[in-house]
């Protein structure tokens, strides 16, 4: 702590300081990630399910074009987020085997595409549910405590960045399209019982040793193309009574983090979210230098995701850096980037000191 001071001292300007602590501090030594395909490194490459990015034209952006598995044109918010914190420029996937402990050390993604907080909503596309992110998470620790020792991967643990990611597919993939859960729950309810599952997971990291966590708030989902393409008789504006449902349930996250970090001794829990930024951009795109809102870039950017996106993607827009949505579920790399930007500033910059 003293000398970290000293460094600081010597950091003159804001912007110096701002430096000073990332490369002094080194506090956040690696980013560990669970959630859905907003954050999925690739994960679902490696497990049985039709909820994958693999291929062309996923990826097409990213370092050497490669399609990784992650719902984009290149990198995702999370590997935004690691960059800016000083760590490596992508988190990647836990099950892919090109990786190991060393990689894993300073950032880590558990999350898979098509999963909700609901185990009913994993089940929908055979994807990875949450709790089973968290025996990986279990098992990672372990392999930390052989690679680092003891100490010191649980020093990496309680200082390291959590990031919870999920829950737009508990609607969309699920209580809206799915009969199960509408009948027994009334949105409001659903969004009860997601919640609580939330909180318990956060109990469980708690219990883990992470000190370090951002709970995210769902993005306005109405409007997504996909959902846009069906609201005929709104014009194809986004859905208001998604956006709304968003905003429930994210009021709902935000209060749970005020309880939480009042509940859990040496928690720093905020709560961060997409809602407002990624809604500005959609409204007013080229005040972000995007001329597309309303679709998305691959194939007719009305419907397609997933192999759909691989199949039509001829069709599928020059630049995706004039788009807002990639395809019809998933932002483009420069969306991305503009939303980490906005939590890294708005939520996540007490983390860096
Ligand atoms: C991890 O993989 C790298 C190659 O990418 C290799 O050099 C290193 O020895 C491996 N480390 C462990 C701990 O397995
Ligand atoms: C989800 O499934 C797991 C494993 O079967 C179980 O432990 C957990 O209680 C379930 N969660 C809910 C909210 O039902």
């Amino acid at each position: 702590m003293e000398g970290l001071r000293k460094k600081l001292l010597l950091c003159t300007t804001l912007l110096l300081q701002l430096l000073c602590l990332v490369v002094a501090g080194g506090k956040v030594p690696a980013i560990i990630v669970f959630g859905d395909s907003s954050v999925d490194a690739g994960n679902n490459n490696f497990i049985e399910t039709v909820a994958r990015s693999n291929f062309q034209p996923y990826g097409r952006d990213f370092q050497g074009g490669k399609p990784t598995g992650r719902f984009s044109n290149g990198r995702i918010a999370t590997d935004f987020i690691s960059e800016a914190f000083g760590i490596k420029p992508y988190v990647p996937a836990y099950l892919d085997p090109s990786y190991n402990i060393s990689h894993f050390a300073t950032g880590v993604a558990f999350a898979s595409a098509a999963t909700g907080y609901d185990n009913a909503t994993s089940d929908v596309l055979s994807v990875m549910p949450l709790w089973k992110q968290l025996e990986y998470y279990k098992a990672y620790q372990k392999k930390l405590s052989t690679y680092l020792g003891e100490k010191k991967a649980h020093d990496t643990i309680t200082k390291s960045l959590h990031i919870i990611s999920l829950g737009t597919n508990d609607f969309l993939e699920n209580y809206y399209a799915m009969p199960g859960r509408a009948s027994q729950y009334t949105p409001s309810e659903y969004q009860n019982f997601l919640a609580k599952i939330a909180e318990n997971f956060i109990h469980k990291l708690y219990g883990l040793g992470a000190r370090k966590i951002s709970l995210g708030g769902v993005p306005p989902m109405g409007c997504l193309p996909l959902e846009r393409t069906t609201n005929f008789a709104g014009g194809n504006d986004c859905m208001s009574r998604y956006n709304n449902i968003a905003l429930e349930f994210n009021d709902k996250l935000n209060k749970l983090t005020t309880k939480l970090n009042k509940e859990l001794p040496g928690v720093r829990l905020v709560f961060s979210s997409p809602y407002d930024i990624l809604l500005n951009v959609v409204k007013k795109p080229a005040q972000y230098g995007f001329q597309v809102a309303s679709m998305a870039c691959c194939a007719t950017g009305m419907f397609e995701m997933g192999y759909a996106c691989s199949r039509a993607s001829l069709f599928s827009c020059m630049d995706a850096s004039k788009y807002v949505f990639w395809d019809s579920f998933h932002t483009t790399e420069k969306t991305n980037g503009i939303i980490a930007n906005y939590l890294v500033k708005n939520a996540l910059a007490q983390f860096l000191h």
